[in-house]
């Protein structure tokens, strides 16, 4: 059995929360880059349900999602038999290395975080919990458990990478060479999907309030239509790339195509050279993003109608994912001086 220390091939971890709808930000920016990479790294997805208790959540939709979420690893070409996919709260190494991180993560390094800073902002003060601003030691901690050299990720999770960087770079400086510093690995295209509605706003799966915010991974087709049909552009006529902001929603359409096509710019403008305006491009644009998610709904289909199947899978993956876990905590709480519990 291979563990950290005969580690034969690169490692990726990463992972999604199990909260709302996944949409296809989701997809593009983590989930399908995982499916390529499976096949160049060793690898290990989990979902991590412990993190999606940092802000209000509901038991029921938690187990639900969790399951679901396991499920739409599988539909989007994340194969059980190559890759490791659990639950992040099947090992109770992840709580305990975040609480030994914790107390070596300077606070000041946690109230920078600007993904804290914008989800506390959107609830009661006396409601944020202080999960919600430890959530990057755990997520610290899902990431070096595994020793992973990359992590793909959307552009999003770029500053809680570089928090992970430091907290290891911090522990080795500590207690000696223990964990792997990892890389951030963001794709070229679709790291970064804006709302349908709202195109200078991250499209988030938790964002309910707007029918039109999102288009989700199981939304049928003419709600995808309707959705893309409906996204904010601009008043003008040109079919470009553009980073100026009034041109947000034009642009956000032609990343969406663009990653899920797997074009060049100069192809994607090329396929819209002929269009007659924005009412052609996002009739393409809800071509190519039927075309993606039809393969993915089907096999959630299929996956989610075999009874027990999902569980039997994240079981045995819990298992695989322990021996890795448990072997770096291990060597962790020895290098931090703990006693052993047996002689
Ligand atoms: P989460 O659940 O918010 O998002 C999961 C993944 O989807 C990416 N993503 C996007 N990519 C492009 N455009 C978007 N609009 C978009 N929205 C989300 C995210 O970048 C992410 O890769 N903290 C993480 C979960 C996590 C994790 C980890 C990730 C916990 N532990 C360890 C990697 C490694 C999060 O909240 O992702």
């Amino acid at each position: 059995m291979s563990n950290n220390g005969s580690k034969k091939r690169k490692r990726v971890l990463s992972g999604v929360q199990p909260s709302g709808n996944l949409t296809i930000g989701n997809y593009l920016g983590a989930l399908k880059q995982w499916a390529r990479e499976q096949h160049n790294f060793e690898s290990f997805f989990c979902v991590v349900d412990l993190h999606a208790i940092t802000v209000p959540f509901d038991p029921d939709e938690l187990r639900t999602k969790t399951r679901e979420v396991a499920a739409l690893y599988m539909a989007s070409g994340i194969d059980p038999e190559i890759s490791t996919i659990f639950v992040q709260s099947h090992l109770p190494a992840h709580s305990e290395l975040s609480w030994l991180l914790n107390c070596l993560t300077p606070l000041g390094w946690l109230n920078r975080m600007t993904q804290f800073k914008d989800k506390a902002a959107k609830q009661q003060a006396e409601s944020v919990s202080s999960g919600l601003l430890n959530y990057p030691v755990l997520m610290a901690a899902d990431i070096l458990l595994y020793q992973a050299d990359a992590v793909p990720v959307g552009d999003d999770q770029r500053q809680h990478l570089e928090l992970t960087r430091d907290v290891a770079q911090r522990f080795n400086h500590m207690f000696g060479d223990t964990f792997t510093v990892p890389e951030a690995m963001i794709p070229p295209s679709g790291a970064r999907i804006k709302a349908l509605d709202e195109p200078t706003a991250k499209m988030s799966k938790s964002q309910v309030d707007s029918e039109y915010h999102a288009a989700y991974l199981l939304d049928p087709p003419n709600r995808i239509k309707k959705k893309i049909m409906r996204a904010v552009t601009d008043s003008g006529r040109d079919i470009e790339f553009s980073t100026d902001p009034e041109r947000a929603g034009v642009n956000n359409l032609l990343e969406i195509y663009q990653a899920f096509t797997e074009k060049s710019s100069e192809e994607v403008l090329a396929d819209f050279a002929d269009a007659r305006g924005y009412g052609d491009l996002k009739k393409r644009v809800v071509e190519v993003v039927n075309e993606g998610l039809t393969p993915i709904q089907q096999r959630y289909n299929d996956l989610t109608s075999e009874a027990g199947y999902v569980d039997e899978i994240l079981a045995k993956g819990a298992e695989r994912a322990a021996e890795v876990a448990n072997a770096t905590l291990e060597l962790v709480r020895e290098r931090m001086g703990f006693l052993k519990a047996h002689v």
